[in-house]
Order: C-alpha cells, then sequence, then structure tokens
C-alpha cells in the first residue's frame, strides 16, 4: 500500500498506540479520522498532527460501543466525502486481574469493544473499503496466540480478533488487504515501563514503545502482512505458543502474568474499570 494522499480512519487515537499509529499515518502523508471517546483531546491532536504533517485531520468522539456513535461516524463520513483507504480498529479495553476480580459489566464492556464494536465497523465499512482496494489493520495482542489466565477475556477478545482477521483475509482474496497487529505489553506509560522492566531481560527486549510498534506495524501494512508481530522475541513466544502442550502455556503464563499482577500492574487501573492493556 502506499500512503501518500489517503485517509486512515483511526479508533482509539487519542493516546497509547493509537496516537502513535495516528502521527505515523501522518508522518507517511496520510489524511486521518481521528475517533475516541469524549473529552479525550481530539480535536486538540487534530490540529497539532494537521499543523505538523501538512496532511487533513477531521475527528468524531463518542462511545464505539453505542450505536449512535457508529451512525455519527457513517454520516460523517457520507456527508464530507470522506473516503477511507485504511480502517485501523485500535480502541481496546483491557485489564489485568483474575476473572472474578472484575463485574460482569467490566467484561461485557470489554467484549463489546474489542471483538463487538471493531467486527461493526469492518462491516460497516467493508463495501466502500472493497470498492476503493483498502486496507484493514486490526490491534489483537500478542495474547491473541494463547489463554491468558489473569486476563482470560480480554485475551479471548483478542484471539476473536486474530481469527476474524486470518478468515476474513481469505475470503476477500485480496480485494481488501486485512492484517492483524499482535504486540507484546507497550511502553505506554512511565509506570507501565517500570512494570516491564522490573519482569527481567526478556520483557524488556521483548516490549517497545508505542512509535516503534506504529513504524512497524504500518510497514506491514505497506507490504499486505497477513499478521504482524513486532521484535522477533514476540514471533518466537508466538510460534511456541502453537506448537507446545496448551497445559504448559497456560501454566507458564499464569505464572508470567501473577508476576505482572504481583508487581503491582493490576493497580494501574481502577478496579472493574479503567484502561491499561497488556
Ligand atoms: N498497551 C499494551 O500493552 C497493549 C498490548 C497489546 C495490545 N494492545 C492493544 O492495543 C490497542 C491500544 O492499546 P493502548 O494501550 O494504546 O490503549 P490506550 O492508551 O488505553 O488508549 C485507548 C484508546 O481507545 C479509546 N477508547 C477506549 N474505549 C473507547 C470506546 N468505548 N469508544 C471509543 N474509543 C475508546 C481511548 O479513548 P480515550 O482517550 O478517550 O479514553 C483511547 O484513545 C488496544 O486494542 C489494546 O488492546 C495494547
Amino acid at each position: 500500500m502506499d500512503f501518500q494522499g489517503k485517509r486512515a480512519l483511526i479508533t482509539g487515537a487519542s493516546m497509547g498506540l493509537g496516537k502513535a499509529l495516528a502521527e505515523e499515518c501522518a508522518r507517511r502523508g496520510m489524511d486521518l479520522f481521528l475517533v475516541a471517546l469524549p473529552d479525550s483531546g481530539l480535536p486538540v491532536l487534530a490540529g497539532e498532527l494537521a499543523g505538523e504533517f501538512g496532511v487533513e485531520t477531521a475527528w468524531l468522539e463518542g462511545d464505539l460501543t453505542e450505536a449512535s456513535t457508529l451512525e455519527r461516524l457513517r454520516d460523517r463520513v457520507e456527508e464530507e466525502g470522506l473516503d477511507i483507504d485504511l480502517l485501523i480498529n485500535n480502541a481496546g479495553i483491557g485489564t489485568p486481574g483474575h476473572f472474578l476480580d472484575h463485574s460482569l459489566e467490566y467484561h461485557e464492556a470489554t467484549i463489546e469493544l474489542n471483538a463487538l464494536a471493531l467486527v461493526r465497523l469492518v462491516r460497516l465499512f467493508l463495501p466502500d473499503l472493497r470498492r476503493r482496494n483498502a486496507s484493514i489493520l486490526n490491534v489483537a495482542s500478542l495474547g491473541a496466540f494463547f489463554p491468558m489466565p489473569t486476563m482470560p477475556i480480554y485475551a479471548a477478545t483478542k484471539s476473536f480478533v486474530l481469527h476474524f482477521s486470518l478468515a476474513l483475509r481469505e475470503e476477500l482474496g485480496g480485494t481488501v488487504g486485512v492484517s492483524v497487529l499482535c504486540p507484546n505489553a507497550i511502553r505506554t506509560t512511565p509506570d507501565v515501563n517500570r512494570y516491564i522492566d522490573n519482569l527481567g531481560p526478556l520483557a524488556r527486549r521483548a516490549c517497545f514503545t508505542p512509535e516503534c510498534i506504529a513504524r512497524s506495524t504500518l510497514d506491514g501494512v505497506a507490504r499486505n502482512r497477513a499478521v504482524i508481530v513486532p521484535g522477533a522475541v514476540n514471533r518466537v513466544i508466538a510460534f511456541i505458543s502453537q506448537v507446545v502442550p496448551r497445559a504448559l502455556i497456560n501454566r507458564t503464563i499464569r505464572h508470567y502474568w501473577g508476576t505482572f499482577l504481583r508487581c503491582g500492574c493490576g493497580k494501574l487501573a481502577p478496579a472493574g474499570g479503567g484502561a491499561d492493556h497488556v
């Protein structure tokens, strides 16, 4: 894919990986349509990116789990003729914790945003994307490759995203490029950085900044890669997780994420809510 002069619609673009993807798209000459929750600073970000990179920016604030947000999104695209060449489904939530540590409402909200909203957005835009020979990038996680005790619902939604993306890619047969991103924990904040560094040398080598992930992700989209796993260590983890017995993977992940929780990462987000992602 050639990015120059094309337009990307990016969900969850106000911070973290979504913001880094927005910056990287703009750096490569793409116009932007940014989406995030209300009061997340999108208008300011859109203005800054337009000024710095000389691209057109539009933004919409709304909760993607509400039908009215998707309707407003569709209306804006139609009324303003905002043709989309790259749909980036990045918005997602997931807080470390055992199944019973979170409310049922939080689990439902995780499924609603990570899986259902993503499917609805793809269904909404796919006919147009197909006409334009455009691309979709769905953001999953390294946790999409295995069950994750201590993040059971989050990892299950990311497995859904991985398998949905791969099946859709095959169905579309190249008329729309479909890539799925599966990153390890991302160094989104100083606190997350500290926790990652406490986990030891392997984690330090496997976890990258949002900017670094955004660069390798767009390189992967440009090459129409099916699955993008940034970092050699993470590609090895993804491969091993497919070939070793599931019981062993389960025990290892439980131990690893148990350490993550014990060293305090679970406290980064308010109980039963919040949006710190790993
Ligand atoms: N961080 C990691 O370690 C990691 C690792 C692997 C995969 N991932 C995945 O990468 C993606 C981005 O993660 P991140 O850590 O960069 O996220 P983040 O910093 O928490 O940002 C999340 C973004 O999604 C938006 N958002 C949240 N709920 C929304 C909703 N209901 N409707 C519309 N927008 C909503 C937020 O808007 P507001 O700013 O308004 O809240 C924000 O822009 C997620 O899909 C996550 O699962 C993250």
